[in-house]
């Protein structure tokens, strides 16, 4: 599903330069859920970024679901992200302006047609328990429920890979453990790919595989 070699990515400050990610090679099966751990500055978000096709890298090659990323255009990348794949971020990021429901909904007007969004939608925001909430604004939810819509919103599309950064970064444990329910049977009944960005060693332990980066490079943890 995902096959990454000897991938760069670097920054200027100040005229200094660093490598954010610093000769990165991994490969994901589909079907694989796989953590990434390290500490905080070491290259776990903008691996993901480059392997969203978000951030383009100095050098290297990302093939995704076959399909060669750094050969596509801005518009053909969007459209495949859309189509394939869902972020999941360290925060919330929902529109505020919208309702619960339509948060969820809003990525189908990019992405895959579903035949009934709206009704997906309600099913997904059962599953994460929000089923009183849908028509509240976020600001009216606590930063955990906010999460909890995210995640929900992750999956409208269908998505066939989630790239997760610290998803359940804010949650409590109870909450925790029902988003770890959610990821597997996702992983289990739909065959969904997950890279899960976690400090979290209990949603690391349920997850397959468990890498750890350090300063930009990366070493499977076995
Ligand atoms: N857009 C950027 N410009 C300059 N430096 C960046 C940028 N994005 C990330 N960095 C730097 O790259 C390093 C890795 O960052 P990041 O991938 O966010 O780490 P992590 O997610 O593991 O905390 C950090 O030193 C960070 O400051
Ligand atoms: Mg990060």
């Amino acid at each position: 599903m995902i096959k990454v070699n000897d991938l760069i990515k670097s920054y200027s400050i100040d005229g200094q330069k660093f490598w954010a990610v610093d000769n990165v090679s991994l490969a994901i099966g589909k079907g694989d859920m796989t953590s990434i751990v390290g500490h905080s500055g070491s290259g776990k978000t903008t691996l993901l970024s480059l392997i969203g096709g978000l951030t383009k890298p100095d050098s290297g090659s990302i093939v995704v679901d076959k399909e060669n990323l750094l050969a596509m255009s801005d518009n053909e990348l969007s459209t495949f992200r859309n189509r394939k794949i869902s972020f999941i971020y360290q925060f919330s990021s929902l529109i505020p302006t919208l309702t619960v429901l339509e948060n969820v909904i809003l990525p189908t007007v990019f992405g895959k047609q579903q035949p009934d969004g709206v009704a997906y939608a309600r099913e997904l925001l059962a599953i994460v328990g929000l089923e009183n909430k849908m028509k509240v604004y976020p600001s009216q939810l606590s930063g955990g429920q906010q999460r909890r819509v995210a995640i929900a919103r992750a999956f409208i599309n269908a998505p066939e890979l989630v790239l997760a950064d610290e998803p359940t970064g804010d949650l409590d444990e109870e909450t925790e453990e029902e988003m770890i329910g959610l990821f597997s049977s996702m992983n289990k009944n739909k065959g969904v790919t997950f890279l899960v960005v976690t400090h979290s060693t209990e949603l690391a332990k349920r997850l397959g595989r468990q890498f750890k980066m350090h300063n930009g490079r990366i070493e499977e943890i076995i």
